[in-house]
């Protein structure tokens, strides 16, 4: 009895102890708990993120890159000032940061000060991921804040986001809501990341960042990587990107709405990076017991170079970050480019025929098909009435759709459901679904409106269309689904005075219609357009199989485009298609054989009016189509190693190859012209088993046309159609003649 007695004095002792050390006043000023030091470490198989909390709760990031014995950091001195060693895990504006935040709040009581202390953390695993779920709370508001990290270890990616909860009775409103931050330790950053315009997508920009903060930025709304893209390199310690050589941190946010990511490095050279949704016109307010969960950043470190780092985002990209990853999709004529708004069933029926003769596997019907009332006869009208213009289909789709399977292709359709013409029934019946701000004018852009996706009604009529196209035939396999503009003057009738939720609600409801689409029908393929380029983000990825990487189909300007895509995106949502000459959007005329060169970087297709080849020019086509089904597995399941870069060199080359390295694919081109470059240009092969020999035999050989005319016949390569060591092929000894401009040559490797 005496003992029990003792037991209980002891226990409320502790407690009593224990809640006054939680709620320690000095001078009026709460005092949050000590809780005892100790590391977290994240890790994959090459790569370590190594997280501190310190005794005054605060959790410090020291260490992201190569693997670390984590044990030996907890050695490190935390010791008073500002940082100590590291830098805050989740900065937020508040307590002694004064830097970019990735989190910043403001109170209901006017106060804009977050201070986050350490309150807990668990790892759990599942399927092979581990993630790592880091608590903290600001003892003062009671916000909650979730630092979660999910360790991808055979792909070496780590992805982050946070979870933003209002634990007090009163609302705040978030301000800036990082999705992850990342503190690197150099002398040197060099930053590569891309910019572009319509057609002319993913061009590569580098810069060694200064001290300050350098911001990239989307503020469009939809299209959000028509003019860049939420993705990123980092090199440490160069001034140069190498492709295989030294420290590079890629990271890519998952988000298809505004996007920011910043760069910002401090008086010691530290340099932090932050990713997420952009918070321009985006106060997001969160009411009492609500929460916020942030975007995924993706992360990944290498320290074989830019290759490294591009490979382990495909790999997890292919794996978990594309819908259908991994399966090879099939190879397909576009209706686009061969015939625009100006078609009959006839003219449908008659290039599935000459898609089927050519080998193809698909069939895609591309805009003109609906809208009766005001027909779609150019982009000025019908967006929104998605039903078969009878004056032009009479048969119907279905007619269509079950000839081309009757022609053993599968069968596409193309909609825009995110969009209204001004000139459409449903804009006369739903005038309040146009995203508009009251008393001003609303802005066409390619004579079209944005639908306000941030409205539910809105949502169910964009799930809607996708379903009742759906309807249309049995024999629909694939839908192509375009956005053709940017929100301008944004504002949403639905949403009244809460215009700061308008940017993230309309992504959000995007995503909500996809899930529906996806439970509906998961196995139909569906492309991601956008005007082409215009939407290629691990946001959207997660729903749709592949991208149309641009409108600009000329296979000049498609080497850079393709290059800039593949720095962080896998080529097996990469659509290429070779068109006519002189290109329509760049009036380019390069050889037949370099745009087939070109395109079979990706998911082949052809986007012409088949009518006009020569008899010759489809049995070049025959062949290509032939060639490219015997090797395609590798470009879409491969691993990338590109041989340099296209910029500022006359040649460039690329590569993939077989995860078990037993077969490859390489490419080159000659992209500048300026001597008589007799001698082989020398492309020093990667990824390649050095032991092992692989028989080399060039594709696309055949009556294509050079620039000067001549049949390209013979291969270029006098080692061609016999095997040698992958060491050989690495060595520079690979020297194929790539003899004037455009001149282009694909190689397959086989191991014996
Ligand atoms: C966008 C797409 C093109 C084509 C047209 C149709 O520009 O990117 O591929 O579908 O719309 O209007």
């Amino acid at each position: 009895m005496k003992r029990l007695l003792l037991l209980f004095l002891t226990v409320l002792l502790a407690l009593t102890a224990s809640a006054q050390k939680s709620k320690k006043f000095v001078h009026g000023t709460l005092i949050p708990p000590a809780v005892e030091p100790r590391i977290i470490a994240v890790e994959t198989t090459s790569s370590s993120l190594i997280l501190s909390v310190r005794e005054n709760g605060s959790v410090f990031q020291l260490h992201f890159g190569t693997k670390v014995n984590e044990t030996e950091f907890a050695a490190i001195p935390s010791y008073a000032g500002r940082y100590g060693n590291g830098a805050p895990a989740y900065p937020a504006t508040g307590g002694r940061f004064l830097g970019e935040p990735a989190l910043h709040l403001r109170y209901a009581d006017g106060m804009h000060n977050t201070e986050l202390h350490y309150i807990g953390h668990e790892t759990t695993e599942a399927a092979g991921v581990k993630t790592t779920t880091v608590r903290l709370l600001d003892y003062v508001t009671k916000l909650r804040v979730d630092l979660v990290y999910e360790a991808y270890p055979e792909e070496d990616v780590i992805l982050t986001h946070t979870r933003i909860y209002n634990a007090g009775d009163k609302p705040v409103t978030l301000l800036s809501y990082a999705s992850g931050a990342m503190t690197f330790t150099s002398d040197r950053y060099l930053l590569t990341h891309v910019n572009g315009s319509w057609a002319q997508e993913m061009q590569v920009e580098s810069e060694l960042l200064t001290h300050h903060l350098k911001v990239l930025e989307d503020r469009r709304g939809v299209q959000n990587t028509q003019l860049g893209n939420p993705a990123f390199l980092l090199s440490l310690g160069t001034s140069e990107l190498s492709e295989t050589e030294g420290e590079v941190i890629a990271g890519a946010l998952a988000w298809s709405g505004n996007w920011r990511l910043s760069f910002e490095r401090d008086a010691e050279n530290r340099l932090t990076v932050l990713g997420g949704i952009s918070p321009f016109a985006s106060e997001y307010p969160l009411k009492a017991d609500a929460s916020f969960r942030t975007p995924d950043m993706i992360w990944t470190y290498s320290d074989k170079g830019a290759g490294q780092a591009s490979r382990n985002l495909h790999r997890w990209a292919r794996r978990y970050g594309v819908y259908g990853g991994g399966e090879v999709n099939p190879i397909l004529l576009n209706s686009w480019e061969g015939a625009y708004f100006t078609f009959t069933t006839e003219t449908l029926l008659r290039m599935i025929d000459d898609a089927a003769s050519m080998g193809l596997e698909m069939f895609v019907l591309d805009d003109g098909w609906f809208g009766n009332k005001y027909p779609r006869n150019s982009d000025n009208a019908a967006l929104g009435d998605w039903q078969v213009n009878a004056a032009k289909l009479p048969e119907g789709i279905d007619h269509i759709a079950q000839y081309a399977h009757s022609k053993g292709l599968k069968f596409g359709i193309w909609i825009e459901p995110e969009m209204v013409n001004p000139k459409s029934e449903l804009a006369e019946k739903h005038p309040e679904w146009v995203v508009q701000s009251p008393g001003r004018e609303i802005y066409t852009e390619r004579t079209q409106w944005v639908l306000d996706l941030s409205n539910p009604a809105v949502q169910d009529f964009v799930f809607g269309v996708f379903d009742s196209v759906m309807q249309l035939s049995p024999a629909i396999d694939y839908i192509k689904w375009d956005c053709n503009r940017p929100i301008e003057s944004f504002g949403s009738p639905y949403l009244g005075a809460e215009q700061d939720r308008f940017y993230i609600e309309y992504v959000q409801g995007f995503y909500k219609v996809m899930e529906r689409i996806r439970a509906k029908y998961p196995s139909v393929l569906v492309q991601c357009c956008s005007s082409g380029g215009g939407r290629v983000d691990y946001g959207s990825l997660k729903y749709f199989n592949e991208v149309w990487t641009s409108d600009d189909t000329d296979g000049f300007e498609r080497v850079f485009m393709q290059y800039g895509t593949s720095l962080f995106y896998p080529a097996c949502v990469m659509a290429a298609h070779v068109s006519t000459v002189p290109n329509h959007q760049s009036r380019n005329v390069t050889p037949l054989k370099f745009r087939f060169d070109v395109a079979a970087q990706g998911r082949l297709g052809l986007e012409l009016q088949p009518r006009y080849l020569s008899s010759e020019e489809l049995a070049y086509v025959n062949r290509c189509v032939a060639s490219y089904k015997e090797f395609r597995d590798v470009v879409f399941n491969g691993d990338l190693y590109r041989l340099g870069t296209p910029y500022g060199n006359d040649f460039y080359g690329m590569m993939y190859v077989s995860e078990d390295k037993s077969r490859a694919v390489v490419y080159t081109y000659c992209l500048r012209f300026r001597q008589l470059a007799c001698d082989g240009v020398p492309f020093r092969l990667q990824g390649l088993d050095p032991d092992r020999k692989y028989r080399v035999v060039e594709q696309n050989l055949g009556d294509a046309d050079r620039p000067d005319g001549a049949p390209v016949t013979a291969s270029c390569w006098w080692g061609n159609g016999r095997s040698w060591s992958g060491s050989f092929l690495a060595s520079g000894a690979f020297n194929p003649i790539l003899p004037s401009l455009y001149s282009s040559a694909v190689f397959v490797l086989e191991a014996e």
